[in-house]
This record gives structure tokens, C-alpha cells and sequence, in this order.
């Protein structure tokens, strides 16, 4: 764990969505327990908050939390026999889940939007500035994104938002941000935030992405925020208005990224990332790569 001098220590993770565009297999598995590589998606967005510092980590859960509980609790039968076979590898393997971090868990109820989830972290998070990292969206663990934004967070004293660039066309699947100068310093300030827009409405092609670092002034707009788009209390809403707004804790800044993204949370995307994070993989790279290009061959026929 890497020690915190920050004042942002909690991380939140939502991970209570009904992750409907990855039925069936999300019927009674959270999306987030699906494996990318060897290891389920939730680890990768867990270790990346660990490894900067934010070693208190709040869950919060829905229906089918169990597998996400279970998988970063320990198994003591299958490290004793690990153990007792000698297999180092495989135990350390399983203990690194369990000492990630302290984990909470808190439940969502009813799945009302992300807004919601993020309000349920209110009395865990008390009045600090703290991180969101949603459970489906990787960031490459060689890319800083998120010590950036809280660097980010700690200059400006508002709320952080994740940016990247995506073709004009792909636009109505992000949020997407209206944004005042192209900054310099490595962050740009937010005018506008808008849930989805049809491409012709778009302000930009600026797209919002799983991770936040948020003053706690958000609370209590989520608490007055009206269900938005899709009928759900949207955490861009209560962002914008954050943006539009003044005040301690008001105004919204972005960073915008330009390493690796993996999405895990639609199908396609999600073959892609596995493909791409195991060609990178130590002991499964060398063989996948070998075997890529003749498949990929195979194809054209
Ligand atoms: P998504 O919109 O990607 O999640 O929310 P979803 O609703 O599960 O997915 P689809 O569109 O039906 O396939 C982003 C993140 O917010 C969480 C999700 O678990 C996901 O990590 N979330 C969303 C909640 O925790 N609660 C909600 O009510 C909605």
C-alpha cells in the first residue's frame, strides 16, 4: 500500500448497476466479476486505488453482491492447501486479494442511477473530498489518470472529472463536457455537463470516463437531484450543477486522458480489452501473440 499525504483517502465503487447491456451472463453475476485476463474487472479498479494512496475502499453493492464480497475475503482451506503444496504462486495470488485495502460495503437498493449510488456513500464518506471509480472501466495501471486528478482536486478545491477525446458520432453514449479554456496546467474548467446528447447537440467531443474526484458538496445537490435521462438520478446532473454554480466546492474541472482505456462493460469492448491486456501479459502474452496473426489471417479467407 502507498502511504497518503493527500486529503483524499476514500475511494467509492459503484458497482450495483443491472449491467443489462451484458446479459445473459449478468443475470446473477455483477459485470464487474467478469474476468479480464486472470484476474475479475473489480481488481484492477481496486488495486489502481489502492496503489495511490486510497487504501479506505467503499463498495456500493446491489442484489448480487456475494462473488464481489467473497472475492476479496479470505479462503483459509484453499490457502492452507496451497500452502501445503508449496504453491507459493497461487497462494500469494489469492492472499493479495484479501489485503487490498479495507473494504466496506454499503447496499444501493433500489438501482436508481449512479447519482444514487454515489449519495449512499454520504455517511461513509463524511465531509472530505473523495474519489469514484466505476467497476467497469479500466485504466492501464502504466497511465496516471487519477494521482493526476487529485493533484487536480487539491489546486482548485471543486470536483474532478475523467475526459477523453471520441469521434463525434460516439459522443451519445458519454456524458459529455462543455469546457471554458484549453488548459495549460494539465486541466481545463467545465461550463457544461450533458447526460447522452444526440452528436448534433453535443458541445464537444469530450467524454466523460469512470473516475472522479469529488468535493463533498455533491451530497447535498444529489440529495435535491430529480431523476434525469433513462428516469435515473444521473451523477452529471448533480456535476452540472456543481459547474454552473458558486460556492465552497462548487466548480468542475477535467483532466483530460490520453493513455489506455479498457470498457468491460458492453461485449465487444469488452472482447477488445481482454485481447489487448493479455497480449501485454507476461506469461500469456508470448503465446497469444504467436498466435494472433494466423488467426487473424484466417479471416480474410
Ligand atoms: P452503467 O450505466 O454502465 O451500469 O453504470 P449499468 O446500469 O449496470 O449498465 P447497463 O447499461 O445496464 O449495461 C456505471 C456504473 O455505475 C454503477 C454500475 O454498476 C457501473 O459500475 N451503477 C449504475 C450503480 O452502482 N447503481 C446504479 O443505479 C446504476
Amino acid at each position: 500500500m502507498t502511504s497518503n499525504n493527500s486529503a483524499v483517502h476514500k475511494a467509492v465503487i459503484p458497482v450495483a448497476g443491472l449491467g443489462t447491456r451484458f446479459l445473459p451472463v449478468t443475470k446473477a453475476m455483477p459485470k464487474e466479476m467478469l474476468p479480464v485476463v486472470d484476474k475479475p474487472a473489480i481488481q484492477y479498479v481496486v488495486e489502481e486505488a489502492v496503489n495511490v494512496g486510497l487504501n479506505d475502499v467503499l463498495m456500493i453493492t446491489g442484489r448480487n453482491k456475494r462473488a464481489l464480497e467473497d472475492h476479496f475475503d479470505r479462503v483459509p482451506a484453499l490457502e492452507a492447501t496451497l500452502a501445503e503444496k508449496g504453491d507459493t504462486s497461487k497462494l500469494q495470488s489469492v492472499q493479495s486479494t484479501s489485503n487490498l485495502g479495507d473494504i466496506h460495503y454499503v447496499r444501493q437498493g433500489d438501482p436508481k442511477g449512479l447519482g444514487h449510488a454515489v449519495l449512499r456513500a454520504k455517511q461513509h464518506v463524511g465531509y472530505e473530498p473523495f474519489a469514484v471509480l466505476l467497476g467497469d472501466d479500466l485504466i492501464d495501471a502504466r497511465d496516471e489518470l487519477l494521482s493526476t486528478m487529485i493533484e487536480v482536486q487539491a489546486k482548485t478545491g471543486g470536483s474532478v472529472v475523467a475526459l477523453i477525446e471520441v469521434e463525434p458520432e460516439q459522443i451519445s453514449s458519454y456524458g459529455c463536457a462543455d469546457i471554458i479554456h484549453n488548459g495549460e496546467d494539465g486541466y481545463v474548467r467545465i461550463k457544461e455537463l450533458v447526460e447522452k446528447p444526440a452528436p448534433e447537440d453535443a458541445p464537444s467531443n469530450l467524454a466523460l470516463i469512470g473516475r472522479y474526484v469529488l468535493h463533498p458538496a455533491v451530497f447535498d445537490v444529489l440529495e435535491k437531484t430529480e431523476p434525469g435521462r433513462g428516469g435515473e438520478i444521473q451523477l452529471t446532473d448533480a456535476l452540472q450543477v456543481l459547474a454552473a454554480g458558486q460556492g465552497e466546492g462548487y466548480g468542475v474541472y477535467g483532466v483530460i486522458f490520453r493513455g489506455r482505456r479498457y470498457d468491460t462493460g458492453d461485449k465487444l469492448s469488452y472482447l477488445k480489452a481482454c485481447v489487448e491486456l493479455a497480449c501485454d501479459s507476461e506469461d500469456l502474452g508470448p503465446g497469444l501473440r504467436a498466435w494472433l496473426p494466423g488467426f487473424a489471417a484466417s479471416l480474410d479467407k
